[in-house]
């Protein structure tokens, strides 16, 4: 029966039909959702942090107002993405205890500091930007609340790039300290931004399944390969060098070729041996005490709606 359940199943999905929560799935491919799902929402929550460190030091009021509204969009994003996974069937409880006791799985490129305010413009234009090519896709993964949150999601990421490009436009242009400074941001996020994409296909253990299930449309290193080929030319635009000596553009193929990347960093950051995992976590668990009340209050506020509409 399941064979016959499962061929169904797989004949809409390559009619590029929308799976929606009350319709049959194989178990596994509802697990990979709420695995993927969830680690997608948990990204952006702990995403905020790294952003959110700026905010008392932003160099004006306008870059204040911008980075305030690009951290509240990533919150957003996150309550999006949870509300996607609880229509497979986790709760939002269950979410937040995987991610404030370590055991969920969040973006390694948030296990890196943000040193400078260099380090902003870069978050916004490669964080953000290798984001924009991932999700793009996504707007089209065959789970039908994952792809709808996505629709919105992507509008506003691509403000949240552009205003991480102007910022590293700013100071490319400004004085010799401005652009050493944006070129020592770019010289440490560049690799870990490459990172974002997930390990090479060779190693990826959900590619194949996930394409199969049109989950994931491109595969890591095509969408690694897409985000390199549209953002070298947007640095080298502002007289930025990236810290990649094999970087170079293949006539040929039409693509940048590029270095190796330290897959070792990667795994030790996967493992929590990231230079911010432990101080990412804590602050997390730090804010979630500290909104208990705020849970509370909102709890009993609906309770009491509840009982009134019941009278
Ligand atoms: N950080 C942490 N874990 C990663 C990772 C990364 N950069 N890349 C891969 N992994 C993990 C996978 O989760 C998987 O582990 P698991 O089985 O325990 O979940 C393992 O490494 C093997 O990787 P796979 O390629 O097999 O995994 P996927 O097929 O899931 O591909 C992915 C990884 C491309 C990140 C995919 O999960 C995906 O597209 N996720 C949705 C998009 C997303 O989460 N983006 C992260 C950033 S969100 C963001 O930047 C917010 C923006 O507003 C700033």
């Amino acid at each position: 029966v399941d064979e016959v359940r499962d061929g169904r199943f797989q004949a809409r999905i390559d009619r590029d039909e929308k799976i929606e929560p009350n319709d049959w799935m194989p178990e596994k491919y509802r697990r990979t959702l709420i695995r993927q799902i969830s680690q997608h929402a948990h990204s952006e929550i702990i995403g905020m942090l790294p952003e959110g460190n700026w905010i008392t030091r932003a160099p004006s009021l306008k870059r204040k107002a911008a980075l305030l509204a690009k951290v509240q969009d990533e919150g957003g994003h996150g309550l999006y993405l949870y509300s996607a996974a609880e229509t497979l069937g986790i709760s939002r409880e269950e979410m937040n205890e995987q991610l404030n006791t370590g055991k969920a799985r969040y973006s390694s490129i948030f296990n890196y500091p943000t040193l400078t305010w260099a380090d902003i413009g870069m978050v916004g234009w490669l964080v953000d930007g290798a984001a924009i090519m991932n999700q793009i896709p996504l707007c089209r993964t065959s789970y039908g609340p994952y792809a709808r949150a996505m629709v919105r999601i992507c509008k506003e990421e691509s403000f949240h790039q552009r205003q991480g490009y102007e910022i590293v436009m700013t100071l490319a242009r400004g004085t010799a300290d401005q652009k050493a400074m944006a070129q020592d941001a770019l010289n440490r996020w560049w690799w870990p931004a490459l990172m974002m994409f997930g390990p090479p296909d060779a190693e990826s253990l959900h590619t194949d399944q996930n394409m199969a299930w049109r989950i994931k449309r491109f595969s890591n290193d095509e969408l690694r390969q897409k985000f390199i080929d549209a953002t070298v030319p947007q640095g080298h635009f502002l007289g930025l060098e990236f810290p990649d000596k094999d970087l170079a553009f293949d006539e040929a193929t039409g693509h940048w070729r590029f270095g190796a990347i330290d897959w070792d960093e990667f795994k030790r950051v996967l493992a929590g041996e990231g230079p911010c995992n432990r101080q990412r976590l804590a602050q997390r668990n730090r804010s979630h005490e500290a909104g208990a009340w705020v849970r509370e209050a909102a709890l009993a506020h609906a309770k009491k709606r509840a009982a009134r509409r019941l009278a």
